[in-house]
């Protein structure tokens, strides 16, 4: 999405990916080859002025040893490595005054078991490194669950333990930040997740005016904490009595930024490519009064077969989209559907059933 966003500017894109799983295979010139190889990386990177990734995952060193005058790589590889450790992120994110959940990074079992105890026995286990839609974390009530928590999750570092928060709601912000400084912030959005992954997210969030200034002060002091240069995803967790955490960074376009792509005057891809190139930053704001968007899952695992497009296209405002992923997984993350409209209930309707007709 941020490669067709780029191709509408003119700008000509490569992609490197380590598999040919789908999305890119038509955009641009797709590049397949070992992104960890050193050689891979510089042959790819020989001809490009700006390279940027879009996971957290990809190996920023690699491609930091391949900047140079002429190759600039954004995010950095210093900004990269902070976000991908849950607890180094924590930390950084601490330092700069940021609220965060009650946090300790366990090196030992007894270290888990005394930050359980702190935290009043109820907390929430996260692995350091490669988690994504709640792979990785665990919700921690008993000794045997902490047990169990540490034999799957514990690396060689140990394991972040987190106190259960209980939020009222979750809610997440998008930054756009360049190296100049510059920056745009998204409205802040509802998100509502279901087993620990994102299902839908709800534009305007039903917030008051002070939480809505403070989610976005807070998500613009994150991206100076760790000196973002591209989109920024900040999800955070709003109590009962309006006091705000932050609960991760993503360093790219994020799930709860793609209804900008209908409802906002530019979407947070095009503001990604425009600020990891340092052009003037493009409008956030929404051109609609509301969006809701619905993840569509996968529902089985195997080769990709897509049922009820038709259907779900016959939704009046219904803005399909389908990833292009050659294998499907049950949960997966396959595509989604966004609805904008007068009213949020209006939004939320149709986008729910324009997803529920998609099976792949
Ligand atoms: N400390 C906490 N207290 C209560 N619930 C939590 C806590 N941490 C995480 N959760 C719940 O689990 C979800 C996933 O957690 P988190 O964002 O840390 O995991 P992830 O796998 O990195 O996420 P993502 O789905 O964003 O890729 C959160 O959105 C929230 O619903
Ligand atoms: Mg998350």
């Amino acid at each position: 999405m941020s490669a067709l966003a780029a191709i509408r500017m003119g700008i000509r894109i490569k992609t490197l990916s380590p598999t040919a799983s789908g999305p890119v295979a038509n955009i641009g010139e797709a590049c397949i080859g070992d992104w960890n190889d050193p050689l891979v990386m510089a042959e790819f990177a020989k001809d490009c002025d700006v390279i940027t990734v879009e996971s957290e995952w990809a190996p920023a060193e690699i491609a930091e040893q391949v900047a140079s005058s002429n190759t600039q790589v954004w995010p950095s590889s210093a900004t990269l490595r902070t976000i991908r450790h849950k607890g180094r992120q924590k930390k950084a994110l601490q330092d700069a005054g940021i609220a965060v959940p009650s946090y300790t990074c366990c090196s030992s079992f007894a270290e888990a078991e005394q930050a359980w105890l702190d935290y009043g026995q109820k907390v929430v286990a996260k692995k350091f490194e490669g988690s994504y839609d709640g792979y990785g974390n665990a919700t921690v009530r008993s000794m045997a669950e902490l047990k169990q928590a540490w034999a799957d999750l514990a690396a060689d570092d140990g394991l972040l333990i987190e106190s259960f928060v209980p939020f009222k709601r979750e809610l997440a912000v998008m930054v756009a930040i360049s190296e100049s400084g510059d920056f745009v912030v998204y409205p802040v959005v509802d998100t509502e997740q279901q087993n620990h992954r994102c299902h839908a997210v709800t534009v305007p969030a039903p917030i008051s005016t002070r939480t809505h200034q403070e989610a976005v002060d807070m998500a613009v002091a994150s991206a100076r904490a760790v000196s973002m240069v591209g989109m920024l995803g900040v999800e955070l967790f709003e109590l009962e009595n309006g006091e705000l955490f932050v609960n991760e960074l993503a360093p790219r376009p994020h799930n709860t930024g793609h209804y900008t792509i209908e409802a906002c005057h530019t979407s947070q891809f095009e503001n990604h490519i425009r600020s990891v190139l340092n052009l003037p930053l493009g409008d956030p704001s929404l051109q609609v009064s509301a969006a809701v968007m619905i993840n569509v899952l996968g529902k089985r695992s195997g080769p990709v077969q897509t049922d009820g497009l038709k259907q779900a296209l016959a939704v009046s405002g219904a803005a399909v989209h389908i990833y292009g992923k050659k294998d499907v997984r049950e949960h997966r993350k396959m595509g989604h559907v966004t609805v904008t409209s007068s009213d949020v209930e209006t939004a939320r309707a149709l986008a729910e059933q324009a997803a529920g007709h998609i099976h792949l």
